[in-house]
């Protein structure tokens, strides 16, 4: 099963999941390609140190154009994680993967999601709202933000005290434990 990772950021998550199969690869699952939509990101340079090829999209190409698809045959890409990748996902991507892109979102959703609700932001209205619990939400992606079937939740609790920056690693923690495991399960051999 030949993965691709879309990213905007950081990408920790990209990393871990990576790591993983390289380490395992045994379980069939082989990152094959990743894809960001920022020239800057670092997890660019975390996937060229780990011999993964990678491709920079541009916005107007990934909106209004299929060419995207092209690279990802190329590629052979059976499956698409998106990891912290910012995007609205095109119609004609996610009818090219039905049921074939995940995307992790680091809040219990229905809530705490939608347009806009990304990275500080989320952990940001979970603090303001003095939740005693957050966690991630690893779901299939359709054509609008964080509405396509949830695979797999995980909660944890948070401590009154707690700044929007520890709920972040608190979450984070719980992405990095739980992302690979779930691509594991549903594609892996
Ligand atoms: C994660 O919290 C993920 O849930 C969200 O963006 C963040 C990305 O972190 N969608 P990283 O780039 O994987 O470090």
């Amino acid at each position: 099963m030949k993965l691709a990772l879309f990213v905007s950021g950081g990408g920790s998550n990209a990393r871990v999941i990576i790591d993983r199969f390289q380490a395992h690869p045994e379980e069939g699952v082989e990152v094959v390609l990743l894809v960001s939509n920022k020239a800057t990101a670092p997890a660019l340079t975390m996937a060229a140190e780990r011999n993964i090829p990678t491709l920079v999209i541009k916005r107007a190409e990934f909106r209004d154009t299929t060419n995207l698809l092209g690279h990802l045959e190329n590629f052979g890409v059976d499956f698409i994680a998106l990891a912290g990748f910012l995007w609205l996902v095109p119609a004609y991507l996610v009818n090219a993967f039905p049921d074939r892109i995940l995307n992790i979102h680091p809040a219990l959703l229905p809530n705490y999601g939608g347009k806009g609700m990304y990275g500080a932001n989320v952990h940001r209205a979970v603090k303001a709202n003095g939740e005693l619990e957050s966690g991630i939400t690893i779901h299939y992606v359709n054509e609008r933000y964080d509405e396509g079937n949830t695979v797999y939740q995980a909660a944890t609790r948070l401590d009154p005290d707690d700044t929007p920056e520890q709920i972040a690693e608190r979450v984070l923690r719980l992405e990095h434990g739980n992302y690979w495991r779930v691509i594991r399960g549903l594609v892996g051999g």
